[in-house]
């Protein structure tokens, strides 16, 4: 499994609750990423081994950096946000993530950015390549927070405004906004109606961008859904992974043989009932990449050559990839032999 380790060359505070760290490899090389994608940090603590991803919120080209917001209780993120230092290094399974944008220079679309929270982080940079890369494009952020100190990125926003002018729509909704007078605005089924509505004259291509916490994301995309818009013009990058549902019940439950190709090695292994490919991988000491473990970041896919894969929950995999026959294998069981490559 290929790693990279990075230096925290710096720190840098955002409001009260965040900050944001700026990477550097040893040799000062960039690896390729594309904007949106994420880094799942392998971390070290008290004999454990942590996984966790944070979205970068540089763009393409830039030295890399990504923001972590501290969660209450949080293992990882309080260390990151609060204890962390410059010097200190990190070891990351190389950029992943299917959050991203495909740009067609000649296209005049109109793309909703709808977050809230940390949501920003990797929207950030899509947003900077849709409006360099796009010049008949319109992006419109919706970005619900707390106050104002814990709007992430204000600046980089003002600037982009003040940069691209009516083509790029920012939209802050404040649930506890500071001042006398300030209204609370939180974002619920009926305004994401009428912000969209007042948005889209239903003239040319829409699409959806959608990262935020789990309830915030269902209610966004039933709003959707009920609009008409189809699954296929709505993005999700889920930030934390419901419970993984366990292996369903009616699955095959006989032992399957795995080939893997890994890296350029050939790899054996056998999956029992109710290990998914995952765990039974790790129990034979073969090293994969994964990370939230429960269907909803895509590092774990991999591409099943021969045979059938059962998934119990798949929150990232589109109906195009699925044909051509990527799977999770942190949620998926084999229901035949398989021969998987990476
Ligand atoms: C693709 C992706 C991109 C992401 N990008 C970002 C990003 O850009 N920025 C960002 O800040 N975050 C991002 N995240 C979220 C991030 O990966 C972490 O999930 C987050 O930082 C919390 O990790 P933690 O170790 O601090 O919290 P954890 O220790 O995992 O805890 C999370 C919560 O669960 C609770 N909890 C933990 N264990 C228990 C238990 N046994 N019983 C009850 N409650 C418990 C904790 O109290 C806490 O509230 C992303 C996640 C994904 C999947
Ligand atoms: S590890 Fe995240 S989808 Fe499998």
């Amino acid at each position: 499994m290929e790693t990279l380790a990075f230096q925290v060359k710096s720190k840098i505070r955002e409001g009260p609750e965040a900050a944001t760290l700026l990477l550097e490899t040893a040799d000062g090389s960039i690896p390729a990423y594309k904007a949106g994608q994420f880094l799942t940090l392998i971390i070290s603590k008290g004999g454990r081994e942590l996984r966790r991803s944070y979205s970068i919120c540089s763009s393409p080209g830039q030295p890399l950096a990504i923001t972590v917001r501290r969660v209450v209780n949080g293992e990882v993120s309080r260390w990151l946000v609060d204890e962390i230092l410059p010097g200190q290094w990190l070891n990351s399974l190389p950029p992943a993530g299917k959050f991203i944008l495909e740009t067609r220079p000649k296209d005049s679309r109109l793309i909703f950015f709808i977050v809230a929270g940390s949501g920003i982080v990797p929207v950030v940079p899509l947003l900077r390549q849709l409006l360099a890369e796009e010049p008949r494009s319109r992006a419109v952020l919706i970005y619900q927070n707390r106050d104002q100190d814990h709007i992430l990125f204000n600046e980089s926003l003002l600037d982009m405004e003040a940069r691209w002018g009516s083509r790029l729509q920012r939209i802050i909704l404040l649930s506890r906004p500071m001042g006398k007078g300030n209204i609370p605005h939180r974002l619920t089924n009926l305004l994401l109606e009428q912000l969209i509505r007042s948005q889209d004259n239903g003239m040319g291509e829409t699409l959806f961008y959608l990262c935020g916490p789990a309830g915030f994301m269902r209610m966004c995309q039933f709003t959707l859904s009920m609009m008409g818009y189809a699954p296929t013009q709505i993005r999700k990058e889920f930030f934390s992974a419901p419970l993984a549902p366990g292996a369903p019940s009616d699955i095959d439950r006989t032992p399957r043989n795995i080939t893997l190709f890994l890296q350029g090695q050939t790899r054996q292994l056998v999956c029992s009932y109710p290990d998914t490919i995952l765990q039974a991988a790790r129990r034979q000491h073969i090293l994969l990449p994964y990370s939230c473990g429960g269907g909803v970041c895509s590092s774990c896919m991999v591409k099943c050559l021969e045979g059938r894969v059962r998934m119990s929950i798949n929150e990232v995999l589109g109906p195009a990839e699925i044909r051509e026959g990527w799977v999770l294998t942190c949620v998926g069981y084999p229901q035949t032999d398989l021969v998987l490559r990476y």
